[in-house]
């Protein structure tokens, strides 16, 4: 039981609407696992609030917040400091609130799927030349400007809608030194060869939606293929590749590990990402109570 003194450590997740998110969840989990004296809120704010909920953060004695739909660009012009790869990216998903108070914006959702990927398949950076990424949305955004930022310089991006990859290719390609590509849908299965690291940045093969249509044939055996999806935890693509003998990455680690630089800021330790840690967010949410 998390005890919540008048002392206690202010944080929360901005968003509207924000009742799907599990952040509550995994934040005071990691509050009560470390035995702190904090609170992780849920914070609905329709858009027009949001500039002055924002302000109020710091007053109100916030140490930071998480920011998601449809918040995250807005909140490029709402803090007082944008780190470069959130600028890059376009999108702040994490406030942290400095010592006078300023409000610092940062991105953590590539860093998310790279710890991860770093905590899956360790090797992956130094085998790791050409990645392909299916899609050219929010997510797909992240994870490229986060690959520049982290030595990978050969990227694909396969997307159905060509001039959003096309928007992308074009601003990623002003990082020095990096080979940036958009290949049309119909050439998807094709753009596999020679990849080293295939992910999927769609929301195809979540529950609800139809599986993501690729020939995995053309991707060398050696390659990794990883799915940012994590409902379901093996997505068909994932299911598929296990079958082939790649080794796979699920979406699940993405959403733990991109909430470790936020906590380690409002909790004041780092929060390790475990099988407990999983195995909470994986539960069935609790049933509300029958009061009719
Ligand atoms: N694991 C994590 O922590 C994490 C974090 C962020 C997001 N996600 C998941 O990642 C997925 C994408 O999120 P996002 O924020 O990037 O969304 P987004 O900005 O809306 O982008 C959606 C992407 O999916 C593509 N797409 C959707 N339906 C398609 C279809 N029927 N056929 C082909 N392509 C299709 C879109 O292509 P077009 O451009 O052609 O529309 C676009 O590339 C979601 O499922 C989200 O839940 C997971």
């Amino acid at each position: 039981m998390v005890t919540i003194s008048g002392k206690a450590r202010l944080a929360g997740v901005l968003g509207w609407p924000v009742s799907h998110s599990k952040s509550p969840l995994l934040h005071n989990f990691w509050f009560e696992r470390h035995g702190l004296d904090g609170v992780y809120v849920p914070l609905p704010v329709a858009p027009t609030d949001l500039a002055s909920v924002v302000r109020a953060l710091p007053r109100m004695g916030f140490l930071g917040c998480n920011v998601t739909l449809p918040h995250k660009a807005a909140m490029l012009d709402l803090v007082d400091t944008v780190d470069p790869l959130a600028a890059a990216i376009g999108a702040v998903n994490t406030v942290l609130v400095g010592k006078s108070g300023e409000l610092n914006g940062h991105n953590t959702d590539g860093l998310g799927f790279l710890a991860h990927l770093d905590a899956s398949v360790p090797d992956w950076r130094a085998s790791t030349q050409r990645v392909v990424l299916v899609g050219a949305g929010g997510a797909a955004r992240a994870l490229a400007f986060t690959f520049l930022a982290n030595g990978i310089n050969e990227l694909a991006l396969v997307n159905r809608t060509p001039e959003r990859a096309a928007t992308l290719v074009g601003r990623l390609s002003d990082s020095a030194g990096a080979a940036v590509s958009a290949l049309p849908w119909a050439e998807r299965h094709r753009a596999l060869e020679g990849a080293d690291l295939l992910v999927n940045t769609t929301s195809l093969g979540m529950v609800g939606q139809p599986a993501l249509d690729l020939d995995l044939a053309p991707l060398p055996p050696a390659a990794v293929v990883a799915d940012i999806v994590y409902t379901p935890l093996t997505t068909p693509l994932l299911a598929e590749a296990e079958r082939r003998g790649h080794r796979t990455v699920d979406g699940l680690g993405m959403l733990l590990h991109q909430a470790v630089p936020g906590f380690t800021h409002w909790g004041g330790t780092r929060p390790v990402v475990d099988e407990a840690t999983r195995r909470l967010m994986l539960a069935p949410p609790v049933a509300e109570p029958n009061t009719g």
